[in-house]
């Protein structure tokens, strides 16, 4: 009966995690009942769970697409956080090597290991050490180590010492030595998403990936793979990005550089190399004493050159977002002294980029991550500048559209409330007559809804 619905529930996961779970299970016959409940809850966290499996076909694909899915709707979440009751956390589960809580809403990376805590019912995290082979009497633990083929750093190195062995050959490259190296890349691409395993290739392999990254003399699509390597450890992966930025501080001007070199070679596969570029930097973290680096000039010729390719413009847009707001914490009331002070610092024609972000948030293509963003940036320099930032009656239009669907939004009571989700709209609201028109007419309007 019990191996019946075991059954069931597995054949619910992938063939792959099927037959990693089922041999877990065999080896330790005596612990399925222990098990049960777990894999009932992994169900929900099955990315995670069977996040190792490989699955070939995936970048065979990959490789050969123009433009990678990853780019087209790649949210890359500009407030990292999610407040509940005035109490924030970060949106990206953090693990350490005790046992976290999962809170709601929390995104996790892979390859970490996770229970539910009898005691509490909570579902809980951490990093997946290897010594958790054991679990005391109140709590369940599938270490992944057990249900994965154990991988440790030595397969990566011997990929990775294959791709150093045919770069550092002082021959040309073949097309069979490209060919060669695709595949490396591709292989441990599926690595990189992997909590755990991401920091291992960034810490033992970030000078080879970022050697080829920025090797002129490489085939684009090369670069553009170790790049995309580099992208993926980065992404939910905090360790990974404070291991860069304390170790590598000259990574950042060296994008700039490379993007600056990009600039005039019209290729797809140049434009899909930039916008990992812009990924990584609007990853990293930022301060106000690097704004040098961050040179107005090459973001505008960038932004200029690629009119066709939204995509490319919308992350430039993100990244001047995260210039103006340096050193500003999130959840903080935005220091508009700083803000000015940042965004002047940074460039003398803000004028011309608040015209870009009030185009770009009219286009219905645009998602909600980027539209707040974009809106934030907007709302903060008209409320410093005031009279001296021209707004356009086109934006202005879409905001008196925005008011309504949002108000609707929030007058209807049958949604799932989401608290960042409500204040944002709130604020838009407000921001009709307060920041974008005559505050007089905000005071009518609200003493009206009074009565
Ligand atoms: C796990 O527990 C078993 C007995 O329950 C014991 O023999 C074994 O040494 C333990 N393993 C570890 C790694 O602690
Ligand atoms: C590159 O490819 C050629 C054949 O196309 C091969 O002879 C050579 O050994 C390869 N180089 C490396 C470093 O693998
Ligand atoms: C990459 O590595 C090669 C050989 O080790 C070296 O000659 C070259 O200068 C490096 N290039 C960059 C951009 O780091
Ligand atoms: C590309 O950038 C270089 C220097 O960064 C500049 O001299 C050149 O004019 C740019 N080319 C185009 C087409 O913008
Ligand atoms: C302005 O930016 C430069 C670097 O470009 C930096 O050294 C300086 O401290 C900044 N000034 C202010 C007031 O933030
Ligand atoms: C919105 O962007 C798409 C490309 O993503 C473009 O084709 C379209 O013209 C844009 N619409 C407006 C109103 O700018």
């Amino acid at each position: 009966m019990r191996e019946h619905a075991l059954t069931l529930i597995i054949d619910q996961f992938s063939n792959s995690c099927k037959s990693k779970i089922l041999n877990h299970v065999q080896e330790h016959k005596t612990s399925m009942v222990r098990i049960l409940p777990v894999i009932l809850s992994a169900l929900s966290l099955r990315p995670v769970i069977c996040a190792v499996s490989p699955s070939p076909l995936n970048s065979e694909t990959s490789r050969n697409e123009v433009m990678p899915a990853e780019d087209i709707g790649d949210p890359e979440i500009p407030s990292s956080s999610i407040c509940v009751d005035g109490n924030c956390y970060p949106k990206i589960f953090v693990p350490a090597h005790d046992w976290k809580p999962i809170l709601p809403g929390q995104d996790l990376p892979g390859g970490l290991s996770i229970r539910i805590n009898m005691e509490t019912g909570l579902k809980e995290a951490r990093i997946n050490d290897e010594d958790i082979s054991n679990s005391s009497s109140n709590e369940l633990v599938v270490s992944l180590e057990d249900v994965e083929p154990s991988i440790d750093d030595y397969e990566f190195s011997n990929d990775f010492q294959e791709i150093r062995g045919i770069i550092d050959s002082h021959s040309t490259l073949s097309p069979h030595n490209v060919t060669i190296l695709e595949d490396k890349f591709d292989k441990v691409m599926e690595f990189a998403h992997d909590y755990k395993h991401g920091y291992k290739i960034i810490v033992h392999e970030f000078a080879l990936l970022t050697n080829v990254s920025f090797n002129e003399n490489l085939p684009l699509t090369l670069r553009e793979l170790s790049t995309r390597v580099i992208t993926s450890c980065v992404r939910n992966n905090p360790p990974v990005v404070e291991f860069i930025n304390e170790n590598f501080a000259s990574f950042k001007s060296k994008i700039m550089i490379a993007l600056s070199n990009l600039n005039d070679s019209n290729h797809k596969s140049s434009n899909i190399l930039m916008k990992r570029y812009l990924s990584i930097l609007n990853e990293l973290p930022l301060t106000s004493q690097e704004f040098s680096i961050y040179s107005p000039a090459v973001l505008q010729n960038i932004y200029e050159q690629n009119k066709n390719d939204k995509q490319l413009q919308i992350k430039v847009l993100e990244l001047i977002s995260k210039i103006f707001k340096a050193g500003i914490h999130e959840n903080e009331d935005t220091n508009l002294v700083l803000y000015k002070r940042n965004a002047e610092n940074w460039s003398s024609n803000l004028q011309e980029w608040a015209d870009e972000f009030q185009k770009m948030i009219q286009n219905k293509s645009i998602d909600e991550l980027h539209t707040r963003t974009f809106f934030d940036t907007l709302y903060n320099l008209k409320k410093i500048y005031k009279n001296d930032m021209t707004i356009n009656r086109g934006f202005l239009n879409w905001l008196a559209q925005q008011c309504d669907e949002r108000q609707s939004h929030l007058d209807n009571g049958l949604r799932e409330r989401d608290i960042e989700q409500d204040s944002f709209d709130k604020k838009l609201i407000d921001s009709r007559h307060l920041i974008f028109g005559n505050p007089m007419a905000h005071r009518i309007k609200n003493f009206n809804d009074e009565l």
